[in-house]
């Protein structure tokens, strides 16, 4: 019997943990520091945008899950303890341990038998051995708990499928008896029961069921989390470089992507050139790994190339917008998407809310429209930029067009209305979401990235 769970944080990873596991048929209580968050989920609030959470939330909200405010007596209810609180980057690129610490010694003052404490945050390699060393300081030596390694590989957007439908779960415990708890919490995805529901929540396409749990050591387990974000980050970084590297010989991206990926050790996935990886998890994660990597005397000198790549990627992008378009002061930039990538409102190191700033730098006037992020984006960027109702209000009279993020609805415009919005027919797509020709048939002028342009000189005047 696993008993209740609580998890603490009501971030975007807590609180899609803490929905998931009620869903699983855990009795969970969330519990977060920020008494106003918790009062909105109290009330039946949902503060992030997250594909069926809404549901879950709804689903457990008063039954099997509820919010709290109060770690101590959440603590005392529970046997299994996640830890699921922010670990932001310092200025010298490692991760902010402090809240991490903090929570340990609240756990460590309210150990009434013994707990299982669950690392969830990404945190680097020790964690788990200072989360101990907290415990035991705080509580005494006969304290009785055990510290497991357990990290999350959710996305963004498609958080809640992931937890359901995972690839695999990573489970690293150094004791018998954590290891036999973690397993009783997710033996509804391993043993397959939770598949077995009429009203689960629908499995995408390639999911894996059930999928394989993974029993490794806590240090393993840390390791694979910052070793799988940074390797797909290369992955990204990768690609850029050979889009580069086709836009300098005349080659097409997706198609040397779609030969490249078809190879079964390469893989399809995290293959799509563009502007580079943004959001809360690939920036974060690559710098933290890279000063873990220092700090135990490895320099992991691929990783500075990853970033340095990353960087450039925008740099190039801003060059393609002035080249397009000459000088970009006074002139009128439709944007398209600010989020740091679709199907989500996160603006979290976006590569779109980085562009704006350098084009409202040289002085151009940004009109943007995101089907999520805009009320975040004000919080950032104010009344400097015009929000629009639509991408068509973005367009309407805009000497360009800039396709910043992959949202799925930017990826169907009725171009003919497009074309006779737009001042200029220029099209910049940092996210490759059109088809070439299809933009040289309507009479664009289209750039995007690793393809070669479609006609770069001409530009049209609409009449
Ligand atoms: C990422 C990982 O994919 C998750 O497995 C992990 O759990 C999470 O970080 C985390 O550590 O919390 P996420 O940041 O939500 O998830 O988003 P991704 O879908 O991985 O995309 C990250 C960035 O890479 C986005 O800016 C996206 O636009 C970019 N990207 C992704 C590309 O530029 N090209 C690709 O082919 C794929």
């Amino acid at each position: 019997m696993t008993g209740k769970i609580t998890v603490v944080g009501s971030g975007y990873v807590g609180l899609v943990a803490a929905a998931c596991l009620a869903e699983l048929g855990h009795s969970v209580i969330c519990v977060d520091n920020d008494l106003n968050r918790v009062a909105t989920l109290q009330a039946g609030g949902v503060p992030i945008h997250e594909q069926f959470l809404p549901e879950l939330l709804q689903r457990h909200r008063g039954k099997r899950l509820e919010f709290s405010s109060s770690l101590p007596d959440a603590v005392a209810a529970s046997s299994v303890i996640f830890i699921a609180v922010g670990t932001p980057p310092k200025d010298n690129g490692e991760a902010d341990l402090s809240y991490v610490e903090s929570v340990a010694r609240e756990i460590a003052q309210n150990l009434n038998g013994y707990k299982v404490i669950v690392e969830k945050s990404t945190v680097p390699v020790y964690t788990n051995e200072w989360i101990r060393q907290v415990l035991n300081l705080t509580a005494g030596p006969h304290a009785d708990f055990d510290v497991v390694s357990n990290p999350e590989f959710l996305r963004e957007g498609t958080a809640v499928t992931d937890f359901l439908y995972p690839d695999r779960i990573v489970v690293g415990a150094d004791s018998e008896r954590a290891a036999e708890l973690l397993k009783g919490v997710y033996a509804p995805i391993t043993n397959g029961s939770y598949y077995q529901n009429i009203d689960r929540i629908p499995e995408p396409d390639s999911a894996l069921i059930p999928p394989p749990l993974i029993l490794t050591t806590a240090k393993s387990a840390e390791l694979i989390k910052h070793a799988s974000n940074a390797f797909l980050a290369l992955k990204i970084s990768f690609i850029n470089a050979v889009a580069n590297i086709c836009e300098g010989v005349g080659a097409d991206i997706q198609q040397v992507a779609k030969g490249m990926g078809s190879d079964s050790r390469i893989g399809p996935q995290f293959l799509r050139a563009g502007l580079g990886y943004g959001g809360s998890c690939f920036p974060k994660d690559v710098a933290a790994f890279h000063a873990v990597a220092r700090e135990c005397g490895y320099e992991f000198n691929l990783l500075e190339e990853v970033m340095r790549i990353n960087e450039d990627q925008r740099t190039r992008f801003l060059k393609k917008i002035r080249t397009a378009l000459w000088t970009l002061k006074g002139k009128k930039l439709g944007v398209l998407g600010l989020a740091f990538k679709g199907k989500t409102d996160d603006i979290r190191e976006s590569p779109a809310i980085g562009l704006i700033q350098q084009l409202l730098a040289e002085g151009a006037h940004v009109i943007a429209y995101d089907p999520a992020a805009m009320p975040r984006t004000r919080e950032v960027l104010q009344d400097k930029i015009t929000y629009a109702d639509s991408p068509y209000d973005v367009a309407d009279g805009a000497d360009a067009l800039l396709i910043l993020t992959d949202w799925e609805e930017f990826a169907k415009l009725d171009l003919k209305h497009v074309h006779k919005l737009l001042r200029y027919r220029i099209i910049l797509d940092g996210r490759n979401l059109y088809c070439k020709d299809e933009m040289e048939q309507y009479g664009f002028i289209y750039v995007s990235v690793g393809r070669q342009p479609v006609p770069l000189r001409q530009l049209a005047r609409v009449g």
